[in-house]
């Protein structure tokens, strides 16, 4: 098939107002993705989508006040997040971390059978429902040195899920 000098021409033009378009395309994006806190329109609207997590609503109250209503069944689900690491069942082994059964109330750092680091045997405490939160919240901001390398549970109405669903293994 053959074009006409016209067509090739009006071709050529398509073409490179595509490739500006898409080079602007592509800047924009790394400029959002660079400097999202200058753009102030638009962080008004990604705030929205994750709003859940962002607005001080119910998601953020203290944990202990979201006990009361905390479920559970969303708790297991969220410790799906442990289950690389930790059992859960009663008598069930140790795997990376201690079993976990009956560990609400349980002194800090001792497991039949399980080799803690210093960071937590140096605690002496018990696990009461705060020091578990603080833990899971930012377990190495709680115990430095503690040999349990997870990041955290950031959203404090996933602690208070997973709290009660801990506080029902016993
Ligand atoms: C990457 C593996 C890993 C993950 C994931 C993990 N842990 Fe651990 N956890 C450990 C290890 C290892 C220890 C022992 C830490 C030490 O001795 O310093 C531990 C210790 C603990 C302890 C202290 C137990 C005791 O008897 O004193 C609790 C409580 C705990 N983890 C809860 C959790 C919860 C809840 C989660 C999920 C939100 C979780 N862990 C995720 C590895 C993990």
């Amino acid at each position: 098939m053959q074009f006409s000098r016209m067509e090739k021409l009006g071709f050529g033009v398509l073409v490179t107002a595509w490739v500006v378009w898409g080079t602007n395309k592509i800047g924009d994006t790394l400029v959002h993705a660079q400097e999202p806190e200058k753009m102030g329109f638009d962080v008004a609207v990604a705030d929205q989508s994750d709003a859940a997590e962002a607005a001080p609503k119910e998601a953020e109250k203290p944990v202990m006040e979201l006990l009361a209503s905390a479920d559970p069944k969303r708790g297991a689900k969220v410790f799906k997040k442990c289950t690389a690491c930790h059992s859960a069942e009663a008598g069930a082994k140790h795997k990376i971390g201690p079993n976990l059964w009956g560990i609400v109330g349980h002194d800090q750092g001792k497991a039949e059978g399980f080799n803690f680091s210093g960071a937590l045997t140096g605690l002496g405490g018990k696990w009461t429902m705060e020091e578990l939160d603080k833990f899971i919240a930012d377990p190495k901001g709680y115990a430095p040195g503690t040999k349990m390398t997870f990041r955290g549970i950031p959203k404090n109405s996933d602690r208070a899920a997973l709290l009660v669903f801990l506080e029902s293994l016993k």
